[in-house]
């Protein structure tokens, strides 16, 4: 199957110096496969991951503020992230939108500053509980994807990636079954499809790991994970990785 696999790490608010040194002694430069894998630490750790970690891995922050400069206290600009070298930036995030009150809008301001700054965004959506139970993901997952993208946005080359994370199954040893996970991930491919002809990779977040990551990247539209608990042991989401690349070249 040549189907390119994006692997990414969400630390959320986990990691200290210690762990970084500890990670990359063990997951180094002989890890790399064809695969992409993508880690985003707090920013504090941004310049250590980087100097730490071998140079195929990519780097990705958590957040991006949706100003240029000024007083935003404790915010980060796409310009200050872009002068670390960070690749990536989660955006919309369920905890972000949750904790911080991240609307719609707030997310597409902070995607149209990724991109000014020439930083691939991953875009982050999905439904809660209550939403699943009352059969309203499609809907919100629809109003999520349209009220940030739209056909300008996705005719850009800016490497984005769409990371579908139901909230339900975030942090709390639920997953989605491998066809509720693809269902969603062809209803995102079919939105996205009617905007540009190019697909964008989906991502599946929301308990992955190594016990079950098969069963899902196997899955026709899903194309990665984003790992937020499994990505803080090193030998476990190394061998998610690695499951990626035995089924890319099965
Ligand atoms: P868990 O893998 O801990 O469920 O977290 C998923 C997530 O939120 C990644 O962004």
């Amino acid at each position: 199957m040549d189907k390119k696999f994006y692997i990414a790490a969400n630390w959320k608010m986990n990691a200290s110096l210690s762990f970084i040194n500890d990670y990359f002694s063990f997951l180094d430069s002989k890890a790399e496969n064809s695969n992409e894998m993508i880690i985003c630490p707090p920013d504090i750790y941004l310049q250590s991951l980087i100097k730490t970690a071998p140079s195929f891995i990519k780097t990705g922050a958590q957040n991006i503020s949706s100003h240029d400069a000024g007083a935003y206290t404790g915010e980060c600009s796409g310009e200050m992230l872009a002068d670390n070298s960070v690749q990536y930036v989660i955006i919309g995030h369920s905890e972000r939108r949750q904790y911080h009150q991240e609307s719609n809008e707030d997310i597409k301001l902070k995607l149209l500053k990724a991109i000014d700054s020439n930083i691939s965004p991953i875009l982050c959506v999905g439904e809660s509980r209550e939403e699943r139970e009352s059969d309203q993901t499609f809907d919100v997952i629809n109003k999520q994807i349209r009220s940030v993208l739209d056909n300008d946005i996705l005719s850009k080359d800016i490497g984005l990636l769409i990371a579908y994370e139901p909230i339900w199954a975030i942090g709390t040893g639920l997953t989605a079954t491998p066809e509720m996970a693809n269902d969603v991930h062809s209803f995102i491919h079919s939105i996205v499809s009617e905007m540009i002809s190019n697909s964008i990779p989906i991502l599946y977040g929301g308990s992955m790991k190594e016990s079950n990551a098969k069963d899902l990247l196997e899955m026709e539209h899903i194309h990665g994970g984003l790992i937020g608990g499994a990505s803080l042991d090193a030998s476990e989401f190394l061998n998610i990785y690695n499951i990626a690349e035995e089924i890319r070249n099965g």
